[in-house]
């Protein structure tokens, strides 16, 4: 009983213990020179503005946001509620524990890229003062937050349609205009001529690269041709590389404060960035993160954790296990976080020399279509070996997701012209999914226990 007291007590001192924390910079020319790996095309890189501009944006107040809606109140009760909060402003300076830094960076991740006028497309309500409810468009959570079909809610997770595109209705010629004019320049690679990821002006073929397929994001320096599929961020404190290509590396928490900085919003920081002859830009309503705020948001993003996992080791998980071992999985995805964290060559890319000295680059290709490595403003020439923990609460699966389940993954017919892609559909009515072959021949019985061991991890 005593020694159970003392541990409870030695417990809460831990827990209550002063953190004092070193605060990288993020602006720190050095770090961000070394930060991106060079893009495919390497003179398209991009190049980032100097630490004293940086700086001299002004910074984003955040403050506490709140749901949609309340469960249990109707939308008037709720509303009113919301009018009588003071609005909390969330400042660094007063933090003492860990786990006070972490609520930060909850706030931090909940904080919107913008304040729009109505609900409409909104993902939060925010009060910067008293009695005047506001909405604010997209977030990290709307993103990286997934919803169970059970109604529980992983933060962190890859996204979900239901949530994403709440209001999506399907694309009109208006929407089709408002899309070139507003985001087209993000998603362009205007070294490339004729540049491949133009927006098309027919409907019908926007309106297929724009299928709302849950995790799938156009976002800003992919292309609508080849979106990149969301990852989850639960786990991400392992991992060596940063987006599907490899992009950015991942170093140190600076370097997660880093990505966060450039990637805020519709855009961020990287709108300043100028790549080949395209000079960036610092708009007057830009606004940075403060270095506490950031680093608040990598701490909680470093807490994140996976839900329980309600799928038994049993006997044909443990088949499963011996069949991953057999057909090599294990050379690219080894345990325990089920990727070795390389980077594999994209279908005609040739891997400079002193990558292999720079980065940790297989000397295979696993064959998957090349766009969104070799012709996108993320493109770096490679696909990383994503982990394949947590499976089992995600999908869809491949670096465009193309595939919404694992069972689509190990179907062969996914190679073939007439497949009908079951997750992001692509430009054509049917497309063959290319590519990493591992697994394809195995017979149903063995796809199944394989399938029931990935559902494990
Ligand atoms: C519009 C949706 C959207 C929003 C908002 C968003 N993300 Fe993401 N995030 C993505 C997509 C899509 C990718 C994948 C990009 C890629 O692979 O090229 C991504 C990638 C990432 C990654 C890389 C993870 C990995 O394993 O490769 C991190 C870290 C991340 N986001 C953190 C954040 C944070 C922090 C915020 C808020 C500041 C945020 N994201 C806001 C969609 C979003
Ligand atoms: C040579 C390295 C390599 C081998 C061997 C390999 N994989 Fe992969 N795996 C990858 C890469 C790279 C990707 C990402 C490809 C892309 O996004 O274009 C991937 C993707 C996946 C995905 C989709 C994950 C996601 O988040 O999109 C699953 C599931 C998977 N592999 C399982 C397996 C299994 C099971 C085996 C063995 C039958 C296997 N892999 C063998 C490299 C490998």
């Amino acid at each position: 009983m005593r020694s159970v007291s003392f541990f409870l007590l030695a417990v809460i001192a831990i827990a209550q213990e002063p953190f004092r924390p070193t605060i990288p910079k993020v602006w720190d020319e050095e770090a961000l020179r070394t930060f991106e790996l060079p893009l495919a095309t390497p003179e398209a890189s991009p190049r980032h503005i100097s630490a004293e501009r940086y700086y001299a944006i002004p910074e984003q107040e955040v403050f506490q946001s709140y749901p949609l809606t309340m469960p249990g109140k109707t939308e008037e009760e709720y509303l009113a509620w919301l009018r009588e909060q003071e609005p909390r402003r969330i400042d660094t300076a007063g933090l003492r524990t860990k786990e006070e830094w972490i609520g930060a960076g909850r706030a931090v991740f909940a904080w919107p890229g913008g304040i729009i006028p109505s609900s409409r497309g909104a993902t939060t309500i925010v009060i910067r003062q008293k009695g005047k409810i506001e909405y604010g468009n997209l977030n990290c959570a709307g993103c990286h937050t997934r919803v169970l079909d059970d109604g529980m809610e992983i933060p962190g997770a890859q996204v979900d349609a239901a949530r994403l595109w709440r209001d999506a209705t399907p694309p009109t010629q208006q929407s089709l205009a408002a899309f070139v004019k507003g985001r087209g320049t993000g998603l362009d690679a205007p070294w490339l001529t004729p540049d491949p990821n133009a927006i098309p002006a027919e409907l019908e073929i926007f309106a297929r690269l724009r299928t709302r397929v849950p995790g799938i994001a156009a976002r800003f320096h992919s292309s609508l041709w080849s979106p990149a599929n969301t990852p989850s961020l639960i786990g991400v404190r392992d991992m060596k590389y940063l987006d599907r290509t490899g992009h950015a590396r991942h170093r140190d928490i600076g370097d997660l404060m880093r990505y966060a900085a450039l990637n805020f919003g519709g855009g961020g920081m990287s709108a300043t960035s100028s790549f080949g002859a395209h000079a960036g830009r610092i708009g007057s309503t830009l606004r940075r993160f403060s270095d506490s705020h950031l680093y608040a948001l990598a701490l909680y993003v470093y807490s994140l954790e996976p839900p329980k996992n309600p799928n038994p080791f049993d006997a044909t998980a443990a088949r499963g296990e011996k069949i991953f071992a057999r057909e090599g999985c294990a050379g690219c995805h080894p345990a325990p976080l089920y990727t070795n964290n390389k980077l594999t060559p994209a279908p005609g890319f040739r891997v400079p020399e002193e990558h292999r000295r720079l980065y940790d680059v297989m000397p295979v290709s696993v064959g998957t279509d090349p766009w969104l490595a070799m012709k996108t403003k993320r493109g770096t020439g490679y696909y990383k070996v994503p982990s394949l923990r947590g499976v089992w609460y995600r999908g869809p699966f491949e670096h465009n997701g193309s595939v919404l389940t694992l069972e689509d993954w190990f179907d062969p017919a996914r190679l073939r012209d007439d497949y009908v892609p079951t997750g992001w559909l692509g430009p054509e009515p049917t497309r063959a999914v290319k590519g990493h072959e591992f697994g394809l021949k195995l017979n149903s019985n063995e796809k199944k226990a394989l399938i029931a061991f990935l559902r494990t991890l």
